[in-house]
C-alpha cells in the first residue's frame, strides 16, 4: 500500500474498520463458518461466487480469505480487479497468464499454498460474452488460479460459472449488529452519540455498512452523531449519491441510474430540483465533451420542470438523454 493510500485508509472509517480476519466480519455467521470450513483445506479449495447487496462485506470477506489463505504475501498473490471496468477481461487474461507461467518457475520451499487469487468485483456487470470468456479462463487456469467472483445479482451470472463456484449468498445486515458496529466505533473513536441518531443511520441505509460508517464519520465530523447532524450527513451524502446517478447515467446503465435516482427522490427525499441542481454542478465537474448539447440538454430539463411536467419521467428522460451524449464522446 502506497503511504497516500496508508493515509487515506487510516481517515476514512469505512477502511479503518474493515475486517481483517474473517471472525472479525459481523452479521453473516453462516457464511463465515462455511468458508472457514473451506479454509481447512487449502488445496481443494473451490472457487467462490458471492452475491448480496452492497456494504455488507462481500469485499471484506473475499480479502481476508486471501489474507487467511496466502499468508503474509497474500497482497503480491492477490488480484483484486472490478470487471464493470472495459479492460476487465482483458486483464484477468493477461494476469492468469503471467502467474501460470511465475507458478512454473516457482519450487516449493513456500510454506503457503502455491496458487494465486482473483477477486473479480461486479461481474454481473460484465456481458455475458465476456462471461463465456471469463469461464473458459477459469477452467483453463484452475492449476495457479483461484477465483472469487463477487456480484449483487446472481441472477445476472450465467449458469455455467455458477455451476463452477460454491456461491455465498450475503443478506442485508441486521439493525443491532449494524448499530453495535457503529456504537463500536463512536468508542474508540471518542465520539459522542444519540441512540436515536444511531438508528436513524440504520433506517436510511438499511443494512448497507459502508453507507451507515459513512454517515457516522461525517455526524461526527460536525461535533458528535446527533439527529440533526445525522440527517444532514444524508444529505451531503445524496449529494455524492447525485454524483454516482449522472455516471452510471452517462455510461450508459440507464437501469442502474434510474433505480438509484428512485432511491434518492423516495428514501432520501431529495427534491427534483435539487437533484437537476446537483446535477448541473456534477457534470460541469466533469469536463465533458459536447459541453453546448450538455447546457442545452440542462436547459430543457430546468424548464420542463419549472412548467410542471411530471418530475420522475422528466429526470428518467433526462438519464436516458445522457446516456446517448455519454456514448457520442467515446
Ligand atoms: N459484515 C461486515 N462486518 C464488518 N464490517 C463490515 C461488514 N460489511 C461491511 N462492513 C464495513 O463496510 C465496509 C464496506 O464493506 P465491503 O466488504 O466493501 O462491502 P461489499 O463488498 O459487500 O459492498 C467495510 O470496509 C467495513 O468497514
Ligand atoms: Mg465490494
Amino acid at each position: 500500500m502506497s503511504t497516500t493510500n496508508k493515509i487515506l485508509s487510516n481517515l476514512m472509517w469505512v477502511e479503518k474498520y474493515r475486517p481483517i480476519k474473517l471472525e472479525q466480519v459481523i452479521n453473516q455467521k453462516e457464511i463465515v463458518n462455511g468458508l472457514k470450513n473451506l479454509i481447512k483445506n487449502p488445496y481443494e479449495i473451490p472457487h467462490l461466487l458471492f452475491a448480496g447487496p452492497a456494504g455488507v462485506g462481500k469485499t471484506t470477506t473475499a480479502l481476508c480469505i486471501a489474507r487467511e489463505l496466502l499468508g503474509e504475501d497474500w497482497q503480491r498473490n492477490t488480484l483484486e480487479l472490478n470487471a464493470s471496468d472495459e479492460r476487465g477481461i482483458k486483464m484477468v487474461r493477461e494476469r492468469v497468464k503471467e502467474f501460470a507461467s511465475v507458478m512454473k518457475l516457482a519450487t516449493d520451499t513456500n510454506d503457503n499454498v502455491s496458487f494465486r487469487i482473483i477477486i473479480l468485483d461486479e461481474a454481473d456487470e460484465m456481458t455475458s460474452e465476456a462471461q463465456t470468456a471469463l469461464r473458459r479462463i477459469i477452467e483453463d487456469s484452475s492449476k495457479t488460479t483461484r477465483f472469487i467472483i463477487i456480484c449483487n445479482y446472481l441472477s445476472q451470472i450465467i449458469e455455467p460459472i455458477q455451476s463452477r463456484c460454491v456461491v455465498f449468498r450475503f443478506m442485508r445486515l441486521a439493525k443491532e449488529d449494524v448499530i453495535g458496529y457503529l456504537k463500536m466505533i463512536c468508542e474508540k473513536e471518542g465520539v459522542k452519540y444519540e441512540e436515536k441518531a444511531l438508528s436513524q443511520i440504520y433506517a436510511a441505509t438499511s443494512g448497507d455498512l459502508r453507507h451507515s460508517i459513512n454517515i457516522l464519520q461525517a455526524s461526527a465530523g460536525m461535533g458528535s452523531v446527533s439527529i440533526a447532524n445525522v440527517i444532514a450527513s444524508i444529505g451531503l451524502s445524496g449529494k455524492t449519491k447525485v454524483g454516482e446517478i449522472i455516471r452510471s447515467a452517462i455510461a450508459g446503465k440507464f437501469n442502474d441510474a434510474r433505480i438509484k435516482l428512485l432511491e434518492l427522490t423516495n428514501v432520501y427525499g431529495m427534491s427534483e430540483t435539487d437533484f437537476l441542481k446537483y446535477a448541473n454542478q456534477e457534470l460541469y465537474d466533469m469536463k465533458l465533451e459536447h459541453l453546448d448539447e450538455l447546457a442545452a440538454l440542462m436547459a430543457e430539463f430546468d424548464y420542463r420542470l419549472a412548467v410542471g411536467a411530471h418530475p420522475e419521467i422528466q429526470l428518467s428522460a433526462l438519464l436516458a438523454q445522457l446516456g446517448k451524449l455519454g456514448s457520442k464522446g467515446k
